[in-house]
């Protein structure tokens, strides 16, 4: 009887998840070309790509071509809005996003609202799920 609950729930559990999945096939698929926007895109730039300083797609310790450590960006969607004292303004993680491709690429960031720009947001949003929101937090 035990056995069969188990199997039940386990079964349930499944199904659930995939109807979740199912739910979101467009999101899965804005993760996946953020993913691959992340890793390969150089923007029109020096050549450099996010995983140059964010390493293992943004879920590893950070390391800037000049050795120093940088946080990861494994809670980076959940601690925006936050303000940023060089700015001296409040950002949004599409404002950083368009800082670093600016700052460290020298390149062309996309256009807030573009496909691009959506893609990099849900594919760095996803790293933070189920993290609670902290806005001003401090990276991890
Ligand atoms: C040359 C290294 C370098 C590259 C390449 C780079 N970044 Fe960054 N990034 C940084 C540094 C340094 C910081 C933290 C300091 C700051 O505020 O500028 C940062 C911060 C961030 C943050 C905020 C992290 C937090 O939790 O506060 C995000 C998000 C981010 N970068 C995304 C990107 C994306 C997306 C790309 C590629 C389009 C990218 N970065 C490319 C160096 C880089």
């Amino acid at each position: 009887m035990k056995r069969i609950t188990l199997l039940l729930s386990g079964a349930i559990m499944v199904l659930f998840a995939s109807m979740l999945y199912a739910a979101e096939p467009q999101l899965e698929q804005a993760i996946q070309k953020g993913k691959d926007l992340f890793i390969h895109g150089t923007f029109g730039g020096n050549g450099k790509t996010c995983e140059t300083c964010h390493t293992a797609g943004g879920t590893g310790p950070g390391k800037m071509p000049n050795g120093k450590t940088i946080p990861s960006l494994s809670n980076a969607a959940a601690i925006f809005p936050r303000f940023n004292p060089r700015f001296k303004k409040v950002v949004t993680l599409e404002d950083q996003i368009r800082n670093c491709i600016v700052g460290a690429f020298h390149g062309n960031p996309p256009a807030y609202g573009s496909a691009k720009m959506n893609d990099l947001v849900s594919y760095i949003t996803s790293l933070s799920q189920g993290k609670p929101i902290d806005m001003g937090g401090k990276p991890k």
